[in-house]
């Protein structure tokens, strides 16, 4: 229920906005604010009205999902603008969350109090939008248009003692419950009342936005307009705060409400909408009995402590769980150790960790060589080299030491966990967690279960993974699991085109202009060629010879030619600075001479359609298969894990957007073209013929799908 709760204690209104969980302002938010500020405004008794937030929050901001429907009255600037034209002091009474709108509104106010704890932001950007409700135009009066457009560019928040710094708040309230902020308030509004102070409008301050140098807002345009290619959303943010320091007040606002309808009509702010609740769904498995409960993790154990099996550790530690890293010899641990010293160094050099935090995380990072050490670990994480026999022979060990309840978890990123739960007298226990590299810093968790997963080690690894900020998605035990899998296509799909006629220098030009940071070849370049050669040579006597394949990768890499770290790869490379080689041209020109083909002109859209086109085609048959529970799952993999533009909505959702029988169309085409590996996906025909949507497809709890599926019959243990 959505409702403002009005109370009144001697002289104060206390109006507390009351919409679980984030008390986002829905229509019946803003109206319910119109009818009790004009309440409080008419009745004598009032004298200062506390606008607060129910439970542990202020306001996470509009309602992103009306966002999508035609808005309705009460407008938002509306409602605000009452608020600011009140002769009552008005307090804002922040905690939680004051973020979008929320802060919006609390500078509408004439005054606002905090607990230090509150944390304060525009975070618009992060779904396509500009604050729509005057936060560009307050914003800058009250910090400056640089501080301003941090904020607003960055979309971060800031905590309460920042905010009391920059001016954004007047007052921090003692304590750390809603109780003491209320307390606060009271005492601030009738200091208010004593000393009959009168507030300057937010609106009316113009110190901070005149004279400003007009350099200011070209030097952020152009030394962003890299990062910011392709998106509509930062440059209105530029062009609001630069009208809040060119035009009056509400002409300002006029040009914010213009550019904000722009940008929330738009298919990036709809496909970023997608993601912010798909991220929010992943977390929600379908079919696990409702009463299953997480167990607590308080410690953990990390088998191997190279690239990956350090990341881990630190993304652990950094939640403050204690780590013990196992590795053979105490060199292996010492060389590990180092490097996640040194990743703590960059951290804190760089800014993004204090140097305390740092410090603390460090001391939970401990190392030693013995399984013995680590039996009484909640969950253990095998991170070593990606190899069937070592992680049978691992998980052996591990069944034979660790505790009763304890969680096995691989990282394995394509092995098959049911044959790694066989090596165990407790598969139930068994699970994958796929963390992607740097795994300190990537938001991506794919877990996997097998057959024999139970629901309660299922429900425990998603949890655990949001406590250490993972976005966690659920995937079926198949090869590669739902992100490899696709991958697999998509770069399979590459390697053809350059055989037809494509540099790899063109197919990354296309791929990062569609919106991927870099395209598929700096990317094997990066993580180097000679890992993937070697897997390749592994499966070389059962590959399907009927199978077209591309020997360009292997060719490459018989010249020694690994990547960035050798010097050389698909491009050439001069420190980390990549240019095309002419000798790869030539290289790939020979292959496709050797397979008789004659070399055509590509065109760029051809090779984004035809990548992305593989994606899909594969996630359809994902989602059929119930490897994944939902195409939003597939679109979260894709956004958080493999550089798939949020702004786009990740590969399904950009099928969707394309129309399921616009893509089922090309891939046709393509399957005539080039045969059975572009047989289309029979969801994808389904759907195209019947004019649904993904959501019409998805295998559901209980369906017959594949003993792989996500949805196979939930254990409980
Ligand atoms: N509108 C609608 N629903 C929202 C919402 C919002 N603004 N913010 C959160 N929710 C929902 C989530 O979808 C989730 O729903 P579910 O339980 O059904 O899955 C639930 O609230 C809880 O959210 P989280 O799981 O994200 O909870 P956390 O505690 O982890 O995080 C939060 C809380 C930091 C507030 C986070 O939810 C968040 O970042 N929310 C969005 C903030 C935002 O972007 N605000 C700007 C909105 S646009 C705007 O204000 C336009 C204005 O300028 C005119």
């Amino acid at each position: 229920m959505a409702t403002i709760d009005e109370t009144f204690d001697s002289n104060v209104a206390y109006l507390t906005i009351n919409n679980p969980p984030v008390n986002a302002l829905a229509t019946a938010i803003r109206a319910g604010l119109v009818a009790a500020i004009r309440k409080a405004a008419e009745n004598p008794a009032v004298k200062a009205i506390v606008i607060i937030g129910a439970d542990k929050t202020f306001v996470a901001g509009a309602d992103i999902r009306e966002l999508g429907k035609p808005l309705q009255r009460p407008f938002f600037p509306d409602v605000l603008a009452a608020i600011e034209a009140l002769t009552k002091p008005v307090i804002a009474a922040l905690h939680g969350n004051a973020l979008g709108g929320g802060l919006e509104l609390a500078l509408a106010c004439h005054y606002r109090v905090a607990l230090a704890s509150v944390k304060v932001g525009l975070p618009e950007v992060t779904l396509g939008l500009l604050p729509g409700a005057g936060g560009t135009q307050r914003l800058p009066r009250l910090v400056g248009p640089a501080k301003a457009l941090d904020m607003i560019l960055s979309g971060k928040p800031v905590d309460g003692r920042a905010a009391l710094l920059l001016g954004i708040v007047d007052e921090l309230a003692e304590g750390t419950t809603g109780a003491d902020l209320l307390q606060g308030a009271q005492t601030f509004a009738h200091k208010m009342l004593a000393e009959r102070r009168r507030a300057t409008l937010v609106s009316a301050r113009q110190d901070k936005v005149s004279a400003v140098d007009p350099a200011l807002f070209e030097d952020i345009r152009s030394k962003n307009a890299a990062k910011w290619r392709g998106q509509l959303a930062q440059e209105s943010i530029v062009a609001c705060v630069e009208a809040a320091c060119t035009l009056p007040f509400a002409e300002g606002m006029a040009f914010e409400r213009e550019r904000f309808f722009a940008l929330k009509d738009s298919s990036q702010c709809k496909a970023m909408r997608h993601v912010f609740f798909a991220e929010r769904e992943a977390s929600k498995v379908p079919g696990l009995p409702a009463d299953v409960k997480a167990r607590s993790v308080r410690s953990v154990a990390i088998i191997g402590a190279g690239t990956m099996g350090g990341g881990i550790a630190m993304a652990f530690a950094n939640a403050g769980i204690p780590v013990t890293q196992i590795e053979l010899g105490a060199e292996a641990l010492a060389n590990g150790r180092a490097i996640i010293e040194n990743n703590y160094a960059t951290s804190v050099a760089r800014g993004s960790m204090s140097r305390d935090k740092a410090a603390k995380a460090l001391t939970l990072i401990k190392g030693g060589t013995n399984y013995a050490d680590i039996a009484d670990c909640d969950l253990v994480v095998e991170a070593v080299f990606e190899s069937m026999d070592i992680k049978k022979a691992i998980f052996r060990k591990l069944d034979a030491v660790m505790k009763p309840g304890a969680i096995l978890a691989t990282n394995t990123s394509t092995l098959d966990i049911d044959e790694i739960a066989a090596a165990t007298k407790r598969p139930e226990a068994v699970i994958g967690t796929h963390f992607f590299s740097p795994a300190n810093v990537m938001k991506l968790q794919e877990n996997v279960r097998g057959a024999h997963s139970s629901a309660e080690t299922i429900a425990s690894v998603m949890s655990l993974a949001k406590k250490i900020g993972k976005i966690p998605v659920l995937s079926g035990n198949c090869e590669g699991f739902i992100g490899n899998r696709m991958l697999y296509n998509y770069v399979r799909e590459c390697d053809f085109l350059l055989e037809e006629g494509a540099t790899p220098w063109q197919v990354d030009n296309a791929l990062k202009a569609f919106g991927f940071p870099m395209g598929v070849y700096l990317m094997r370049d990066l993580a180097g060629l000679d890992v993937s050669w070697r897997v390749r040579k592994g499966r070389e006597a059962t590959r399907d010879m009927s199978e077209r394949y591309s020997p360009i990768a292997d060719r490459i890499c018989e010249l020694g030619r690994f990547g960035q770290k050798t010097g050389a790869g698909y491009y050439r490379y001069d420190g980390r600075t990549a240019s095309p080689d002419p000798k790869i041209e030539a290289l790939i020109e020979s292959v496709s001479r050797d397979q008789g083909r004659t070399r055509k002109p590509v065109s760029d859209e051809d090779i984004v359609m035809r990548a992305l086109c593989a994606l899909v085609n594969e996630g359809a048959k994902i989602l059929e298969e119930g490897i994944a529970s939902r195409a939003g799952d597939i679109d979260v993999i894709y956004v958080n894990g493999y550089g798939f533009p949020r702004y786009r909505g990740g590969p399904m959702f950009f099928a969707e957007h394309e129309g399921l029988a616009t893509i089922h169309a090309h891939i046709q085409r393509l399957y005539l073209e080039q045969g059975q590996l572009w047989k289309p996906a029979p969801l994808l025909a389904r759907l195209a013929k019947s004019g649904e949507g993904w959501s019409a497809g998805a295998a559901s709890p209980g369906s017959p799908g594949r003993n792989t599926g996500v949805h196979q019959a939930i254990v409980k243990q």
